[in-house]
């Protein structure tokens, strides 16, 4: 019985290295000449990606979905959907996170939704928007960047939607400046907040004692909802209702 366990653990993890060694064949090919990441991750003309504490949603989202306005391309339209589950799993190790996930089931084709959820999904991710897109801020449906907590209660309308209050949006206050802040943790040496100022939001470090946080802020969660108009956002809505776990 332990054989059998330590042999299957062996298997996995031999199926891990696998993967591993084929995602680093298809990032020096595609990911790491001298213009781009450059070998291991180590950074070129494109920043460095190695040990930067990406999250691997993060990682799958950007290879995935390129970022706008900048020189990264969405791989995920040009490469097939496999040989991008390997590339993110080689970056994500890189970052010190294990393969963890079996890209050959990243090659499943997403869940079926109704059309106009679907349309919603599509909004939802949307890298024409640029960080604009929900995701930018949200994860739902195992993609996007999870900034806010995870979306607990959906709005019934886009108006809803627009008019949303966001208690937990503070304001801080550092030696010479002032923001909304979403605060991630805080202890007595420090304090981690993400900066909203403007999107994409900002992981930033402070020492408990150099800041104030203030409840309330000037911050509008419809300021970041202008690139879409109400009929985007009620198939967002759709969406979210069809992927929302009660
Ligand atoms: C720039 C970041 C950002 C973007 C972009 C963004 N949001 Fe938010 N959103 C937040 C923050 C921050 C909160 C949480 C504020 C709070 O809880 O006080 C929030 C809260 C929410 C909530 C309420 C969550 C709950 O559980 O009640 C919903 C719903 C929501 N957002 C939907 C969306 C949708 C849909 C989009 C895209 C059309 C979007 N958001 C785009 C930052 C963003």
């Amino acid at each position: 019985m332990r054989a059998a366990v330590l042999l299957l653990l062996a298997a996995a993890l031999a199926c891990g290295q696998d993967v591993l060694t084929r995602g680093a064949n298809l990032y020096n090919q595609t990911c790491a000449n001298g213009y781009c990441h450059g070998p291991r991750g180590v950074g070129g003309s494109a920043p460095r990606l190695a040990a930067r504490g990406f999250s691997e949603e993060y990682i799958s989202q950007t290879v995935r979905r390129g970022i706008p306005g900048t020189a990264m391309p969405a791989f995920g339209t040009t490469l097939p959907r496999g040989e991008v589950g390997m590339i993110v799993a080689y970056v994500a190790s890189l970052n010190g996170i294990a393969p963890s996930r079996n890209p050959v089931r990243e090659a499943e084709p997403e869940k079926k939704l109704p059309a106009e959820a679907a349309r919603g999904r599509e909004l939802f991710f949307d890298a024409v928007r640029g960080f604009g897109r929900c995701a930018t801020c949200h994860e739902t449906d195992g993609m996007g960047i999870p900034v806010a907590s995870p979306i607990a209660k959906v709005p019934a309308s886009a108006a809803e939607l627009r008019s949303l209050a966001t208690p937990q949006v503070r304001t801080m206050t550092a030696a010479d400046e002032s923001f909304p802040a979403l605060v991630v943790s805080q202890g007595s040496k420090q304090v981690k907040v993400f900066d909203l100022t403007s999107p994409p939001p900002v992981l930033r470090t402070f020492a408990s004692g150099a800041v104030t946080v203030k409840e309330g802020s000037q911050w509008r969660h419809a300021s970041v909802l202008a690139v879409y108009n109400d009929s985007e956002l009620s198939a967002i809505l759709d969406f979210l209702r069809a992927v929302a776990h009660p």
